[in-house]
Order: C-alpha cells, then sequence, then structure tokens
C-alpha cells in the first residue's frame, strides 16, 4: 500500500519532489501559498524552468495522480508530510526559519497521529530535533532528509540520486525509504543533526573546492602557469577528481552562498571559529570584482562604457537569478558609470531595472566589452568572429567562466582577458591586492 503524501512548496525541490513521485505511482498534494504559482499549476503549466520537469507532472496529471492547493484547504494532513518550503538567509547570515514555523504550526494543528513530517528544506543542524520534540506530543514522527538535486538537472538527479541521506527513529526512517524504492542509491540512514550537518557539510566541502581553484588562479596568473591545465591535472587524481575544479567569478544560487555563511553563523554561535569556512566565502566575494578589476585596468574608466553581461542566471539551464554573480557584476559596473545591457538564452526576472536585449547580437553590437558570466551552451557555441567584429574598436572580451576560446577572441581582434589563463594577466587579484 503506498502512503498519501503532501508537500509543503511549489518551488525547485518541492515541485520536482511531488511530481516525481507523483510519476512513479504515488498520491500527491502539492501545498503552496503563492496564489500565482497554484494558477500556473493548475493550468498544468511549471511557473518555473527546470529541464523535462513539465513533461512529467503533465504525465502525472493524466494520471490523475497530482493535485495542487493552498495549505488553508487542507483540514487533516496524514501520511507522509514532505516540508520543502525556503530558508533563506537572513541578514545576519543565520538561515531564515519563517517559512518552516509556519508549516510546523499547521502539522501541530491538522495532522493525525501516525503522520510522518520529512524535512527536506536545508534547516541547521539541531533545528529538526527542537521540530521532532514539538511534533512528538501530537503523535508525529520527524525525519530529516536533506536533499541533493541541481537546478537544471534535478529531475534527472532525483531519480539518479548519488544517495539519500534519511536521519530519525528506526521505524520512521523505514517508513519514508519506501519513497525511494526503485532508485538505487546507497541509504544512510542516521540520527536527525548527523543528516542535517550531511547536507551542510556537503555544500561547503564544494564551495571549498571552488575558492580553491580560484585561488591557485590567482598563483597561475601570478606565475604564468595556465589554471585551466592545472585543474584538469589535479581532477586526474582519483582522490580529488574533476568536478567543482572550474575557476571563475565564483559560486552563487539559492544554496551555496546561504548555507556556508549559516554554517559559518552556526559555528560562531557555538563559539568556534570556522576559518576555513570563511576564507571560501571571503575568495568567493573577491572573484566578482575580478571583470570590473579587468575593465578598470583595460580602460581606466567605466563611465559611460556599453558593457554587455551574457548569461544572466547563476548557473545554465535554470531561470533562478538568486544571487547570481551576473546580477552582482552588473550592479558593480552600474556603480562604476557603465551603461549595462543584459542577455540571458531564457527570459528571467531581474531584480531592478536593467535592459535585456532578446538576442545574443543585439546585447554585443556596439558595446566596448562582454562579460560572459554564465556559461549557456547557447552564448558558449555562439558566432564569436561575428560578435567581436560588430563591437567597438579596441573591444575587450572578459570570460568569467574560461569557456572561450581565447585564440578566437584575439583572432576577431578583441583583447581576451580568463581567469588564470597565461594571457589573461591583469584580471586577478595578487597576494598583495594589487591587479595583476
Ligand atoms: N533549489 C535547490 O537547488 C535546492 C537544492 C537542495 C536543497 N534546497 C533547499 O530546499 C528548500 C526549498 O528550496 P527551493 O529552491 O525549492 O525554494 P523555492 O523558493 O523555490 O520554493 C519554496 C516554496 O515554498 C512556498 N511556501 C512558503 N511558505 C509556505 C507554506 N507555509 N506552505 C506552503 N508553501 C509555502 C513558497 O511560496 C515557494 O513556492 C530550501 O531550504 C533550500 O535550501 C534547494
Amino acid at each position: 500500500m503506498t502512503e498519501r503524501i503532501t508537500v509543503f512548496g511549489a518551488g525547485y525541490v518541492g515541485l520536482v519532489t511531488g511530481v516525481c513521485l507523483a510519476a512513479t505511482g504515488r498520491d500527491v498534494t502539492v501545498l503552496d501559498v503563492d496564489p500565482a504559482k497554484l494558477e500556473s499549476l493548475a493550468a498544468g503549466s511549471c511557473p518555473f524552468f527546470e529541464p523535462g520537469l513539465e513533461d512529467l507532472m503533465a504525465e502525472a496529471n493524466a494520471a490523475g495522480r497530482l493535485r495542487f492547493a493552498g495549505p488553508d484547504t487542507v483540514e487533516e494532513l496524514s501520511g507522509i508530510v514532505i516540508i520543502a518550503v525556503g530558508t533563506p538567509a537572513t541578514a545576519a547570515g543565520s538561515a531564515d526559519m519563517r517559512y518552516i514555523r509556519s508549516v510546523v504550526d499547521t502539522l501541530e494543528e491538522r495532522a493525525v497521529p501516525g503522520t510522518i513530517a520529512v524535512m527536506k528544506s536545508t534547516v541547521p543542524p539541531g533545528a529538526g530535533a527542537r521540530i521532532a520534540s514539538r511534533l512528538a506530543p501530537v503523535g508525529v514522527d520527524y525525519v530529516s532528509n536533506p536533499e541533493f538535486l541541481r537546478e537544471g538537472s534535478a529531475v534527472k538527479d532525483w531519480f539518479e540520486t548519488d544517495r539519500v541521506v534519511l536521519g530519525g527513529s528506526e521505524e520512521s526512517v523505514a517508513r519514508v525509504r519506501t519513497l525511494y524504492e526503485g532508485i538505487d542509491a546507497p541509504v544512510l540512514a542516521c540520527d536527525i543533526t548527523s543528516a542535517e550537518m550531511v547536507k551542510y557539510a556537503a555544500n561547503a566541502f564544494l564551495a571549498t573546492k571552488i575558492s580553491f581553484i580560484n585561488e591557485i588562479a590567482v598563483l597561475c596568473d601570478l606565475m604564468g602557469a595556465n589554471v585551466d591545465e592545472v585543474a584538469y591535472g589535479i581532477g586526474l587524481d582519483a582522490r580529488i577528481g574533476p568536478a567543482f575544479l572550474r575557476p571563475g567569478i565564483g559560486y552563487g544560487g539559492s544554496c551555496f552562498p546561504k548555507d556556508t555563511r549559516a554554517l559559518d553563523f552556526l559555528a560562531t554561535l557555538h563559539g568556534y571559529d570556522f576559518h576555513l569556512l570563511r576564507a571560501v566565502i571571503e575568495v568567493n566575494a573577491r572573484q566578482r570584482l575580478l571583470p570590473v578589476r579587468a575593465l578598470k585596468a583595460h580602460f581606466d574608466s567605466l563611465e559611460g562604457l556599453r558593457v554587455a553581461v551574457l548569461g544572466l542566471t547563476f548557473k545554465p539551464e535554470t531561470d533562478d537569478v538568486r544571487e547570481s554573480p551576473a546580477v552582482e557584476i552588473i550592479d558593480l559596473l552600474e556603480a562604476e558609470g557603465a551603461q549595462v545591457v543584459g542577455y540571458n538564452p531564457i527570459p528571467v526576472a531581474l531584480p531592478g531595472e536593467v535592459e535585456v536585449a532578446e538576442e545574443i547580437a543585439d546585447a554585443v553590437r556596439g558595446a566596448d566589452a562582454v562579460v560572459l558570466a554564465t556559461e549557456w551552451a547557447e552564448i558558449v557555441r555562439a558566432d564569436w568572429p561575428a560578435l567581436v567584429a560588430s563591437m567597438k574598436r579596441g573591444a575587450f572580451v572578459f570570460d568569467g567562466r574560461n569557456a572561450l576560446d581565447p585564440a578566437v577572441i584575439e583572432a576577431a581582434g578583441a583583447t581576451y582577458v580568463g581567469v588564470g589563463r597565461p594571457n589573461g594577466a591583469g584580471c586577478s587579484t595578487g597576494a598583495d591586492g594589487e591587479s595583476r
């Protein structure tokens, strides 16, 4: 017998979870407080861009396995209740638990005894144990089940996850495990706090890899080495692996920045100074300055320059611009007096008022400089000789992801600067803080 499943939150995690469970034969209700999202879902369209999700949603809808509603319309909660609401950063850097609290209030009021609350949202180690003791008196057990999917490949990640982590009592973990029947992945069953820590430690480690290679890129610039070769060389070591060793303008998105800050906050709260993590965060902030420094080194002043920023999302294949490096770089360029025009292969909702071109050629034509911020395939594979030819004389291309071929850009007549590439001298911050 499959259990009734309710998911709180129709965001990147909640909707993917609900749709994938419904597509594999479960009856699922997804609840969200956002009327615009519910309207879009009721019309069968996915409220955000995630490859493959809308098709799978159509299949689950056709099979009558998926329902969408507001949390207030549900009088009684039972079976397995998955929590996948947001935990954004507060101004202090901690995880904002207000949306979680509201769901826990609802569970306390409306869940029948025997219900299991499954936490998929990323919550600080220690939070789950407190929620569990709040829900125990009403007969609701609690399991921590952190999520590791990546936007842009979320559906694939759901079915091909590297591991399932379940923190809680043996009996409840066994019930939640049934959600993953048919998925070939190791299962770690542990206590709630360890499960929560797996998520934060994984994100902190991946962020560390990124900041590490960005530091190596600085040394490559100083010493005339090529960081791309170095990253490839160290990635061949099975103990290290090639993933997350791509130098550039740093990590962004709705997870790494907030989760690293929240872990640092938590360490400080417990009286521990997590030097390494603090350095990872600082290095990442510094990477955002690279394009601005490179443009200033080339042009002296950015006042009145037309700069095209290409790729506005925090990574390719998503429409998510939360903590996107491109958005932060646009702010920095505008603060220096540049006139910025953005381009992204799919439409995005940007904060503020930035001119966004519909075609890459329109963004680049007549520009003094280009900043490649996110390596969408369409941008990388564009006709770069033609794009450079349409720019002003003395054009400058800053490749924030080392995704372009420097020889092609330079043959077309522009100056090329990447991150830690030999002809990229001048783009990194030296150990003494001076631009090289
Ligand atoms: N986005 C990712 O790639 C990713 C990956 C792993 C883990 N996570 C974690 O998963 C959680 C959710 O992230 P997300 O990116 O899906 O967030 P999101 O912002 O895309 O979605 C959250 C949704 O929850 C809804 N919501 C808020 N309060 C609610 C309530 N009381 N009842 C019902 N719905 C409510 C919001 O309207 C929103 O639609 C976060 O803790 C995040 O850190 C995210």
